[in-house]
This record gives C-alpha cells, structure tokens and sequence, in this order.
C-alpha cells in the first residue's frame, strides 16, 4: 500500500515535471542542464556548464568562500546589512537559473560575516518554477567547486509538530525527500560525489548544538526538527499533513532537503535554519503566501541574532 502510494506520488511528480512552463536560465544553451526525463540528462554538459559558471564568477572575484549560506523566502533582508566585497546577479552568470518568486532576488553576494568568509545566494530557484533538480542545485555545486565546504540553508516552513508555533525556528536533524525527485537522478558525476550516498547523518550536530546555545542565550524558542519537501506550488491538503505527521515530519516546505541532499553529495557540512511562517493545512484556518511573508519578516530580527551567533561560533572548516 505504502510502496502504491509512493508510486502514485513520484509519478504525479514526473508529470510535473514534464509540463513545465519556461523558466529561464541566464544561458543560451539550456539544454545542458535540462533533465526533464533521465535520458536527457548529460552529466558531462551539466558538470562543463558548472565549470563555466564557476570560471566566470572567477574572472568577476578572486573572492574564496568557506561558506555558502541561502537565503529563503523573506530572509533576504538579512543581506542587506553585510559588508559586501563583491556582488554578482544570477542574471550575468551564464547557465545559472534565475528566480522568478517575487522575495527571491537571485544575487550571488561574497562578503564577510563576523571573520567568515561567505558567500550569500540571495535567492533560489524552486522545482515548482519548472526548474529540474539538478538546475535547482546548480548554483550550490557552482559555490562548493568554488571553495565553500559548508552550507547553512534558510527557509520558511509550515509546522507540522503541533507543540511548534509560528515565529519558532527549527534546525532539521533529519529530513524525508520521497515525494520529491532526487537531485542525484541521472548518470553520476564522479567529480562531485559518490553514485550510492549515505544519508545517515546529513546535518551537522556541532552546527546543530550553536544554533540552540544561542537561541538559549537570545530567548528565541528553536526546536530539532525532521523537515519534508514537497514540490509545490499548491500548499498541501489536511489529510497530506496528517500522513506526513505520521511518517515523522515537523515541518514541511518546498525547498532545502534537494540542496541538503546535493550538498552532502559533495562532502559538505549542512546547517539548516527554518522559520515556522504558519501552522500546516489544517491546523488553521487556511494558508497565504502573504501571510508567510508577513511571518518571515516578522521573525527577521531573530533570524538575523541565529545565523550571526552561527556564524561568529561554529569554525570556518
Ligand atoms: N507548506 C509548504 N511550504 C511552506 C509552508 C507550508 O505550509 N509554509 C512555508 N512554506
């Protein structure tokens, strides 16, 4: 019954997939990293136009980050307090996805941050833009062959836990991605990672225990969460929340666990920092993308003391 039911899922994802609008990428030459069905998926075209995103960006900064950290939806204005050294739009980037969501600015802004060098990816691109998977990690593994080697990933997410409240932040412990394709589907490349990855212990513990110490210290209520993805664009149903509390999901969103996935792919440390933007479908009268909005800003000033205190604590490797 479970296995017809994932079946059903991963199908109505395919689908999805398969009527895609047009989203763009800021290449000519989409189709090398269009992965609409596996087959079309070259993994030597794909891991060239990563090198040449990464040459690119290297002709614009010699800039070396240790660490790349992305910015959810309404986070963004976190960025707008660092010290810059170099900022670069998706949009001059050839072959790097460009977001179309109204909050996602699609920047690309290296800087440091209390002694840490960072990169900031103002913006990322969803599946439910139409984007395939591997398009979606694109600019993570453009930023992991340019010398990040940890990654901490910001979202909005609704809170499936009901001891969890709106304006809480969650650091995921574990995630669940079957109803959502693997950015890893296709042939292998070799140069990011291994075919077969364990995924026992994707997010970091130390990262993990700094993010709760300085919750502690600022009175900001955080919570060790299991997130899942789904697709999107469609907020869920009740019945969806029901069986997703009952497989062990706290919080659910449309983004991060494919980019967690990626990154561990690659060897990095993962850190994630979720915002409870709203109570899942059911658990209150109904769901906005303006109310999560509303909620992300509400919370900006607590998000920006969590990733701060993060990155003046953990260690740059
Ligand atoms: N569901 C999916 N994605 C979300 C939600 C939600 O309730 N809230 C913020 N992102």
């Amino acid at each position: 019954m479970v296995l017809a039911l994932l079946f059903l899922f991963s199908l109505t994802a395919c689908s999805q997939a398969d009527s895609k609008a047009e989203p763009t990428t800021a290449s000519s030459d989409q189709a090398a990293v269009n992965t609409a069905s596996d087959q079309a998926f070259d993994a030597k075209e794909y891991y060239k136009t990563l090198q040449n995103c990464v040459s690119q960006i290297k002709a614009k900064t010699d800039f070396v980050p240790d660490i790349a950290l992305v910015l959810g939806s309404g986070l963004g204005d976190y960025a707008d307090n660092v010290k810059v050294v170099k900022e670069i739009p998706y949009s001059e980037i050839d072959g790097f996805p460009v977001s179309t969501v109204p909050g996602h600015d699609g920047t690309l802004i290296f800087c440091e941050i209390k002694g840490k060098k960072v990169v900031i990816m103002n913006g990322r691109v969803h599946y439910y833009e139409g984007y395939t998977m591997p398009q979606v990690v694109l600019p993570l593994r453009v930023l992991h062959l340019l010398g990040a080697k940890t990654v901490i990933l910001t979202n909005a997410v609704g809170a499936i836990n009901e001891d969890y409240e709106v304006g809480d932040f969650v650091t995921n412990v574990d995630h669940i991605s079957s109803f959502v394709p693997s950015p890893l589907l296709g042939e292998n490349i070799d140069e990011l990672g291994e075919r077969f990855t364990d995924m026992s212990r994707v997010y970091d513990e130390d990262m993990i225990s700094i993010v709760e110490s300085i919750a502690k210290k600022e009175n900001i209520t955080t919570h060790r969460g299991v997130m899942i993805q789904v697709t999107g664009p469609q907020y869920e149903t009740p019945t969806e929340i029901k069986n997703f509390r009952n497989m062990g999901a706290d919080t659910v969103g449309m983004s991060t666990v494919v980019e967690a996935i990626a990154a561990k792919h690659m060897g990095m440390r993962v850190c994630t920092v979720s915002c409870i933007t709203n109570m899942a479908a059911g658990m209150q009268e109904k769901l906005s993308h303006d109310e999560v909005k509303k909620a992300s800003d509400n919370s900006s000033a607590n998000f920006t003391k969590l990733i701060d205190g993060l990155l003046t604590e953990m260690k740059a490797e």
